[in-house]
């Protein structure tokens, strides 16, 4: 077990030197010419001149070293009561069919497939699928509508779409099908195909010349080889919310990012391979891509694949059933699941049906881990309980404690400290370092490690304004916080528009959106309140055009159902008041931050920019009413 600190400090101090070492853990078709080019900084590249492929990486390799017999893949659906196993031989051979079948639709390198699907075998094979041709994926959470579908569908220009039938919530059955075609009605840019899971629950109406059956298809197909891609080729596409209405298409690199998860399994995950790692998220977020798909099989792991909740599918003790039937030693998930166990088992009872020996680490991440629901888990469990910060944009984690190098003391609250490769540092308002215990904007110095973003899709001057034009040489991470004397990070929550909903990413300029395109509404306004499931949940203000006479509890239903159909119903949007203004600055802006802290019933100074007092003193009753 290597030290932390010199790893660390190796890591910044000699960024070529440590990650070229790192990169010996992935096969490569040609060696790079050099580790980092920065030549077009602030636009680096790692790895340029390097040809690889990562499905290789993540499949075809272990079946050559003779571990095609282990277990790469464990489906466990309680929703469908289903069970099923899949070998590294077995994966290879479904993910090189899948492969043809989407080369026999024309699919080629560079061009993309979206992948709209539910918690199913074939969501992983279809993005391994893409990996080994070199075509580049974009997966679309399927809790979200036909027109984030529709949005995601015009940015991305997919060849192919890949979806299924229906997907299944604890014990409803919700029909993608008619989700997928509105959105392909509603996009510009037409798939020139479909590729459709027929699940049993339900049966997609096919739109004849266009849409295919995956069996069908696959069973047509002849396995395809791996393409040699570019290191610094696309691997996928993944859209995340920012400050605006229109999601960001989030690029990652085929290398860079290869290389720094195969180094996350071992150094903070402490899984090896043939060990059973378990990330309970979904393939439509940046946790499900990053370890239900990529890190476990590059690692030579066995990735568990679940398919229902941590509640209700069909008790608490869903968890500790899958971690004990099937030996997970590592789970990973967020807070938020933990909190709905605690909320129906507050004494733990399920656990003690189970066996649990196996079970080593438990990471939480995609939102604060409140210092109360950490101190449950530990207490109960018994395993370390790691927090660790991360985003979308960094594809692993900025900051943990890393168990396969030495474990620090947990101090809840923080995620530890700053992973290898990631130089962070606090500034204020103004730009300047913030003391320790100081909070300020969370920055990290460029280059970013392998395995970040790489870009914005079709846009590199967006990235460089979203994120690197703060401070010149940092990437502005848009969660604030601080460093305390011993060096430990504490990330105290976003500085912008963004929400974390149950550990999903919302943006409320999106649900404002929503809402302002109302015909009745003039004006309005989303914060995220605290929630004590959900972390925040989203709630709306509305101002009615003048001379709206309808009745307000009427016009706010509509409004919920509005962002229900046009974003999806995991906005967890239940409550929009009608309300007579907004309170604003006296150039206008309005005072979210104010009227977030008198929801949450923050004592919060009334800024002295404020055009009318009396406006948020009005809204007091309606945002707290117990204030
Ligand atoms: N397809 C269709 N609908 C979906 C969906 C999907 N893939 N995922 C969620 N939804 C729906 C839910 O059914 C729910 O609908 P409802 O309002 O009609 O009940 C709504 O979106 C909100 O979903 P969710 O936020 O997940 O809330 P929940 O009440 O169903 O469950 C938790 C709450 C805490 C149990 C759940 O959020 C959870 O398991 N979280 C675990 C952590 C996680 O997955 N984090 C992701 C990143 S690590
Ligand atoms: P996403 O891109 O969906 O992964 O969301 C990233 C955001 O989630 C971050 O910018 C943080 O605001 C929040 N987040 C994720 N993990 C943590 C954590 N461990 N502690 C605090 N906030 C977190």
């Amino acid at each position: 077990m290597g030290s932390y600190r010199d790893a660390w400090r190796r890591s910044v101090e000699d960024p070529e030197g440590f990650w070229g070492e790192a990169a010996k853990g992935i096969s490569w078709y040609r060696q790079p010419d050099r580790t980092l080019d920065d030549s077009r900084a602030p636009m680096y590249r790692w790895f340029p001149g390097g040809e690889m492929n990562t499905c290789y990486n993540a499949i075809d390799r272990h079946v050559e070293a003779g571990r095609g017999a282990q277990l790469a893949l464990i489906y466990d659906s309680p929703v469908t009561d289903t069970k099923q196993t899949f070998t590294y031989d077995q994966l290879l051979d479904e993910v090189s069919r899948f492969a043809g079948a989407l080369r026999d639709l024309g699919v080629g390198r560079g061009d993309r497939v979206v992948i709209y699907m539910p918690m199913i075998p074939q969501a992983l094979m279809a993005m391994l699928a893409c990996a080994r041709i070199g075509a580049i994926h974009s997966v679309v959470f399927g809790g979200f509508a036909a027109h984030e579908l529709a949005m995601r569908i015009d940015d991305a220009a997919p060849t192919v779409v890949v979806s299924a039938s229906c997907g299944i919530e604890v014990n409803r059955v919700i029909e993608y099908k008619p989700l997928l075609d509105a959105a392909i009605d509603e996009a510009t840019n037409k798939p020139r195909a479909c590729v459709i899971v027929q699940r049993p629950e339900a049966t997609a109406t096919m739109v004849p010349g266009r849409d295919h059956d995956w069996d069908e298809v696959t069973s047509a197909a002849a396995p395809a080889p791996c393409e040699s891609v570019a290191a610094t080729d696309p691997l996928y596409i993944l859209y995340t919310s920012g400050t605006t209405g229109r999601p960001k298409g989030v690029v990652r690199d085929n290398g860079g990012h290869a290389v720094a998860l195969h180094w996350s399994m071992s150094n903070i995950y402490d899984t090896a391979p043939g060990e059973v790692f378990w990330a309970a998220s979904d393939v439509g977020w940046v946790v499900g891509h990053s370890y239900i798909v990529y890190a476990p099989l590059l690692a030579g792991s066995t990735s568990v694949l679940y398919e229902g909740k941590p509640v209700g599918t069909p008790d608490a003790g869903a968890f500790w059933r899958v971690i004990s039937e099937w030996g997970v030693k590592t789970l990973f998930t967020a807070p938020t699941g933990f909190r709905a166990i605690k909320r129906d088992d507050p004494d733990g009872t399920h656990m003690a049906r189970y066996d649990l020996s196996k079970f080593r680490y438990l990471f939480l991440a995609g939102e604060r881990l409140d210092p109360e629901t950490y101190q449950w888990a530990s207490d109960h469990l018994g395993v370390p309980v790691i927090d660790h910060w991360w985003q979308t944009e960094t594809g692993w984690p900025v900051a943990a404690n890393l168990m396969g190098l030495d474990p620090l003391p947990i101090k809840p609250g923080s995620p530890t400290v700053p992973v290898p490769g990631f130089n962070v540092q606090i500034v204020t308002e103004t730009g300047e370092p913030a003391a320790a215990d100081a909070e300020g904007l969370i920055l990290i110095k460029l280059p970013l490690p392998p395995g970040c973003m790489s870009g914005v899709w079709g846009d590199e001057q967006k990235y460089i304004d979203t994120y690197l034009s703060h401070t010149p040489g940092y990437y502005l991470t848009g969660d604030g916080g601080h460093f305390d004397e011993d060096g430990y990070l504490f990330v105290m929550g976003r500085v912008d528009d963004v929400i974390n909903v149950a550990g999903h990413r919302l943006s409320t300029g999106q649900i404002e959106e929503i809402i302002a395109s109302h015909p009745a509404v003039a004006e309005c306004a989303v914060i995220g309140v605290t929630d004590t499931l959900k972390g925040q949940v989203p709630r709306g203000l509305a101002v009615l055009k003048s001379g709206v006479t309808r009745d307000h509890d009427e016009v706010a239903a509509e409004l919920v159902q509005l962002v229900r159909d046009q974003l999806g119903a995991v906005a967890s949007l239940r409550q929009v008041d009608i309300v007579d203004a907004l309170p604003k600055t006296r150039s206008g802006k309005v005072l979210r931050k104010s009227m977030r802290a008198i929801a949450d019933g923050v004592d919060m100074p009334v800024p002295s920019t404020i055009d009318n007092p009396a406006v948020l003193d009005a809204l007091r009753p309606v945002l707290n009413p117990g204030s």
